[in-house]
């Protein structure tokens, strides 16, 4: 994939809302109190969490803590608004140099480091916002590994899921 298609490719994610039909969609898989961490999230990460929950469904998985999952793995991002330029600079550097990105990101960095901090750590950062607002052990779990890297062989049903939630925000 070439690096213009690529650039342009992210900017027409970023700057994209979410449709009424989109919300209707979200508010089916999620209780009201999941819902509203839902809402917090910005119109691109919701777009996203949509679109993650629309391939999971087109293959057929049904199981409810996947598809809340889907839709707020990435809420621990709405802890720290991103400029666009800062989550263009996340996308493309994540794409470029994969590595330096991970090592970026496990410091307390405030200065241009700090879109990618909020790369590594947005999992754990959602996982405790769904803890507080009463989510399932599962869906917390979800939330917290959907950046882990996987056995691809594992027989534990959680890590089933988890490949699942992974290739589909892959897609995406
Ligand atoms: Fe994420
Ligand atoms: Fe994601």
């Amino acid at each position: 994939m070439g690096f213009a298609y690529r650039a342009s490719q992210t900017f027409r994610v970023l700057l994209a809302k979410p449709g009424s039909e989109d919300l209707v969609l979200a508010k089916q898989h999620l209780p009201p109190p999941l819902e509203q961490l839902f809402l917090q999230m910005s119109a691109a990460d919701q777009v996203h969490g949509v679109s993650v929950l629309r391939s999971l469904l087109a293959r057929g998985e049904g199981d409810p803590d996947l598809l809340a999952a889907a839709l707020l793995h990435d809420v621990g991002k709405s802890q720290a608004r991103l400029q666009l330029w800062e989550r263009i600079l996340i996308v493309l550097a994540s794409w470029l140099f994969p590595s330096r990105v991970r090592r970026w990101g496990e410091n307390e960095h405030t200065g241009w480091q700090r879109p990618f901090v909020i790369a590594v750590r947005h999992p754990f950062w959602g996982a405790e916002m769904i803890r507080q607002a009463g989510g399932s052990q599962e869906l917390i779990a979800l939330v917290l590994r959907h950046q882990e890297n996987l056995p691809a062989d594992s027989a534990r049903e959680i890590d089933r899921l988890l490949i699942r939630l992974q290739e589909a925000d892959g897609l995406n």
